[in-house]
């Protein structure tokens, strides 16, 4: 359970004290506060496909990302200096909101990376759609904890929806949170 301080911490997104603090003092500033969500540029593109392509079995090409940002969807990275962590992507129309992608460098999981950029797609969500939807392979099972927690709940099947071993299909269960 994370102490009420770091949910407080998540909460900002960055705060450019923080680094003129970690030039002075050093030791009196985490590595997660210096973490920091930005928007993604196409210059980001190699580095993020480094991390889908080491994180999926079936990763996007980089295409995909381009043209996800060419939509302007909601592409957001959280980077420590240089290097980015994970990122997310989300699509909006309508009053729904769709992410598209969620993915923390393997080295990088279970810091809370995950939980930082989906809580700030909500956020961002929250403004003009009603519900939020996502579909996640059912043997994902760290995912599946993730949206548990965050008051998503399963309202169906997508049959065959994700490429699988062998030429087969795995199904996706769709998940859904209601923003209002
Ligand atoms: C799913 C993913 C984005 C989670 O990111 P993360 O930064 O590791 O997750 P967080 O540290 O924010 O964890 C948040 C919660 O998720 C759950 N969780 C995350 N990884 C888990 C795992 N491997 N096993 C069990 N629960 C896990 C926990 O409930 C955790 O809660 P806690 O904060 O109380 O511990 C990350 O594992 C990932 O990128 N996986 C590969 C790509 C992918 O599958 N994306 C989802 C596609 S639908």
């Amino acid at each position: 359970m994370r102490g009420l301080l770091d949910r407080l911490k998540d909460f900002v997104i960055y705060d450019a004290d923080v680094e003129f603090y970690a030039k002075v003092f050093p030791d009196s500033v985490g590595r997660k506060d210096l973490m920091r969500l930005r928007k993604m540029k196409r210059s980001d593109l190699s580095q993020i496909v480094a991390i889908e392509k080491s994180s999926y079995p079936f990763p996007w090409e980089k295409d995909i990302f381009q043209d996800c940002l060419n939509m302007r969807y909601e592409c957001w990275l959280c980077e420590l200096g240089d290097d980015i962590l994970g990122y997310g992507i989300m699509s909006m129309a309508v009053g729904e909101a769709h992410i598209l992608n969620l993915c923390v460098s393997p080295k990088e999981q279970k810091q809370g990376i995950g939980r930082k950029i989906l809580e700030h797609l909500i956020s961002i969500a929250k403004k003009e759609a009603e519900q939020m939807f996502l579909e996640v392979r059912p043997s994902n099972t760290g995912a599946i904890s993730l949206y548990d927690s965050i008051g998503f709940n399963e309202i169906g099947v997508r049959k065959g929806y994700y490429p699988a071993e062998n030429g087969k299909r795995e199904d996706g269960l769709m998940f859904a949170l209601e923003l209002l």
